[in-house]
């Protein structure tokens, strides 16, 4: 894609979704090779779809995932393939996990998966993987080395020894502050794995890394965290150029640790707050202009968005489309060498918290 090009493409995707509110990421991968290596693809996320009884699910996160996946179906030009970042489920059944896979099997494309907790913790994966295969893998594409690691792992005396049923074992995991919770973790045997993988591939070849948890430690009471993180971001270092992608958090965030670049995706379900132990000016997190209210049951929308993820060279830059708030941009700062906020709302535009009582 030349530059005249890929500025048509920005300005014709932004056009096409700038009306809409929806959680879907565009990651558009340029890296500074040739044009015919430039290639984008879409990235969907957290949906959360919630069964009820019989047919019946939560019809929020229903929506939140078809209009995704509608929207997606329009792009042009269209994406060589989708991710989809984890969290397919609320709470692990097997009939949330069909349902989702079924709104998905709309997508013109093929899809990647990458295993969320809530996917997780009712039958350790076992639906999921009869559906979708391993939870963690590589493939090349156009010169570019992706690899999806399942990052929500913990350890095996909590998983296995710990909880009366599975049911709840699951719903101890799937709450955000969770005190009986366990930290996140890749673990030995996928980092071995992944040391091998990587050891086959050249170091001035982009990798895109992709995880449900962030692999860095941002606040361990969420479980915004992964505890082996150091281990995984030492085997990434002799790589020149390294992007994070990761969902689970329901919010944005940027970072950069020495060459690796860290971004998450928005949900298509529900916002979650920031922590209020961020520090940014240590970890170059988003300046909090706007307090993310939780989610509005009045608004299927709130708070949620979607982002254009722009990499050229190798380096990412964010657009987040947010429906009530201006437009911000974390942009790649090549003087300073970390992402940086470069638009975003006024803080005294800031949206008062809402009332409805
Ligand atoms: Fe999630
Ligand atoms: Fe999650």
């Amino acid at each position: 894609m030349s530059k005249i090009d890929r500025r048509e493409f920005l300005k014709r995707s932004g056009a096409l979704l700038a009306a809409g509110s929806l959680p879907l990421t565009l990651v558009d991968v340029a890296f500074g090779k040739a044009s015919t290596d430039d290639f984008t693809f879409a990235y969907i996320s957290d949906s959360h779809l919630t069964h009820l009884k019989g047919k019946q699910f939560v019809r929020n996160w229903d929506r939140g995932l078809i209009r995704a996946v509608a929207e997606a179906n329009l792009m042009d030009p269209r994406p060589d393939f989708f991710f989809y970042g984890g969290d397919i489920a609320q709470l692990g059944k097997p009939e949330e996990i069909d349902h989702g896979l079924e709104i998905l099997g709309a997508l013109r494309g093929n899809v990647h998966y990458v295993m969320g907790e809530h996917d997780y913790y009712l039958d350790l994966g076992e639906h999921w993987r009869k559906r979708l295969g391993p939870d963690h893998y590589s493939f090349d594409h156009k010169g570019v080395h992706f690899v999806v690691l399942n990052s929500i792992k913990t350890f095996d005396d909590w998983t296995y020894n710990k909880w009366p049923s599975a049911a709840e074992r699951m719903h101890q995991m799937a709450r955000l502050d969770n005190p009986q919770g366990s930290p996140f973790m890749v673990g030995d045997k996928q980092r071995a794995w992944l040391k091998d993988d990587l050891d086959k591939v050249s170091k001035d070849t982009p990798l895109v890394v992709m995880s449900h948890s962030p692999l860095q430690k941002i606040y361990k009471g969420w479980n915004f965290w992964t505890d082996d993180a150091e281990q995984i971001q030492a085997l990434l270092k002799p790589f020149r150029k390294v992007n994070v992608l990761y969902g689970h958090v329901h919010q944005i965030q940027t970072n950069q640790i020495g060459n690796i670049s860290f971004n998450a995706a928005m949900a298509t379900s529900w916002p979650w707050p920031y922590p209020a132990t961020y520090k940014q000016q240590a970890s170059y997190m988003p300046k909090l202009t706007v307090n993310m209210n939780r989610a509005d049951p009045f608004f299927e929308r709130d708070a949620t968005g979607w982002q254009f993820i722009n990499m050229h060279t190798g380096r990412v830059d964010v657009n987040y489309r947010l429906p009530g708030n201006q437009n911000r941009v974390v942009a790649w700062d090549d003087k300073a060498g970390h992402p940086d906020d470069t638009q975003f709302q006024d803080a005294a535009d800031r949206i008062p918290p809402q009332t409805h009582y």
